[in-house]
């Protein structure tokens, strides 16, 4: 099994936005409640890109599975060296190291671009992501109750943290 990382290029835009209903519709992962558009997900991607933030995919076999970033975390000057990430994997292959090679991947490039903390922010039904950062060090920092509403019910947002050496 061969898993590649490589930056983002526009063709990956559809499996991207593909990933990303998948999980609008089917999970809390995401708290939108509307599809997007293809437009909209390649103007947030551009953006990433345009602050110098990077966006990768993961190929397995030479198809894009998988891809990661991050961004400002917030955005008052002081938290220039915070940054948000987030890792999304097709929901047909999960489980086969794919996001672990892009979260490394993330924290390599977050160290080189001189970060000094990585936050995810996961919604605590999602037990599978909590688990998942856990794996890398990510400790449980802080869980905003009641902050999301989807699927008609209360959801919480755990903010799960990573100090960079
Ligand atoms: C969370 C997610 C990115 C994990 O990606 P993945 O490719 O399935 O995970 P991997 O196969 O790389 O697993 C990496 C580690 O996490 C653990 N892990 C992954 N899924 C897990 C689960 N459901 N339960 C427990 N541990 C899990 C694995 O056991 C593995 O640990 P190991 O290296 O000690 O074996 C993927 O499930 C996903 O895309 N979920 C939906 C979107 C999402 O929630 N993204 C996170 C928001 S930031």
């Amino acid at each position: 099994m061969k898993i590649d990382i490589r930056p983002y290029k526009t063709e990956d835009t559809q499996i991207i936005l593909d990933i990303i209903n998948y999980n609008i519709v089917h999970s809390t992962a995401l708290y939108d409640y509307t599809i997007r558009s293809y437009e909209q997900q390649k103007n947030i991607l551009d953006e990433k890109i345009a602050k110098q933030f990077p966006v990768i995919v993961a190929e397995l076999e030479g198809k894009v599975v998988g891809f990661g970033m991050y961004s400002e975390f917030r955005f008052r000057e002081a938290y220039k060296y915070t940054v948000e990430h987030s890792v999304y994997v097709d929901q047909n292959a999960h489980g086969k190291g794919i996001g672990k090679i892009l979260l490394q991947e993330l924290i390599i490039l977050a160290k080189a671009q001189g970060l000094h903390t990585m936050i995810g922010v996961i919604d605590a039904e999602n037990k599978s992501s909590i688990d998942f950062h856990e794996k890398f060090g990510f400790k449980t920092v802080g869980i905003i109750k009641e902050s999301g509403y989807k699927f008609d019910r209360w959801l919480d947002s755990v903010f799960m943290q990573l100090i960079l050496e």
